[in-house]
């Protein structure tokens, strides 16, 4: 395989949770850029719902980050496809709200598996392919809760700030061939997840389409030129 130090315009890009929200919107994105996309989620009816039906640039992959071999075979299915992964983007999230005086075990665990635990294994299992090409790109959906705290939801929270640490682990272990780790952190966005607060209203939140746009900016950056967090506000937050 040749390398080169960027993505082409027909690269391929893997997101996760691209049914709805953030996901459908960078994924509508990618492909409108010229990207050839795998996309993964629970309901592929909804996929197909969101993006039409696949072609030859598009799959469509059962992925639910609670079946742990689903991450697995939809890579395998990404391969046989296209033959080649550019970049990962591990959007799919659970916002379950925890807070440190529940004693509420099976919510954590959940968080833990949907919003670290699965973009680990997509990053170790991505990883082999993303070095062979030489510029590839992980982005991470990360949030502002992941670098600072403004509410009592510890479990979302915990679960960001290890996402930080899986993406500047990346950027260490996987830098020498070419590979760039970004955390990709922003304040509301307006999706289901962010529906339930009256803090910002719907139209002053970030829009998913803008955080659409970031996200195939980053992917495109060459070698030299690694975004390690991308900070996204809203509203004036003091320390950011
Ligand atoms: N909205 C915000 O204000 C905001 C702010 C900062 C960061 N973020 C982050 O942005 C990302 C996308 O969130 P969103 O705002 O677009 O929320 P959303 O509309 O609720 O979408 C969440 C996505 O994650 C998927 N997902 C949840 N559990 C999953 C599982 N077990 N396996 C596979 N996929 C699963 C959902 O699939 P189903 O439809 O099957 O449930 C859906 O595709 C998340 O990581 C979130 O933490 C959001």
């Amino acid at each position: 395989m040749t390398t080169s130090n960027r993505i082409g315009q027909d690269g391929v890009v893997l997101v996760s949770g691209a049914n709805k929200g953030i996901g459908r919107a960078i994924a509508a994105r990618l492909r409108n850029d010229g990207f050839r996309i795998s996309l993964g989620a629970r309901n592929i009816k909804a996929l197909e719902e969101a993006h039409g039906p696949a072609d030859d640039a598009v799959l469509f992959s059962h992925f639910d980050a609670f079946e742990p071999d689903s991450a697995a075979q939809w890579v395998d299915a990404t391969i046989a496809k296209f033959g080649q992964i550019d970049a990962l983007v591990n959007n799919a999230g659970l916002g379950e709200q925890v807070t440190i005086m529940d004693d509420n075990d099976a919510a954590l665990d959940r968080l833990w598996q949907v919003n670290v635990k699965a973009p680990l294994r997509l990053t170790r299992l991505c990883l082999p392919y993303l070095e062979a090409c030489g510029h590839g790109r992980i982005v991470n959906i990360a949030s502002l809760s992941g670098k600072r705290v403004r509410n009592a939801f510890v479990g979302y929270n915990m679960t960001k700030f290890a996402l930080m640490g899986l993406t500047h682990t990346t950027r260490h272990v996987a830098w020498e061939k070419g590979v760039r780790a970004t955390a990709v952190c922003p304040s509301f966005v307006r999706t289901e997840m962010s529906a339930y607060t009256g803090k910002v209203a719907p139209d002053d939140m970030i829009q998913p389409e803008t955080l659409a746009e970031l996200v195939s900016t980053l992917i495109q950056l060459p070698n030299n030129a690694a975004m390690a967090e991308m900070l996204l506000n809203c509203r004036l937050e003091d320390m950011l």
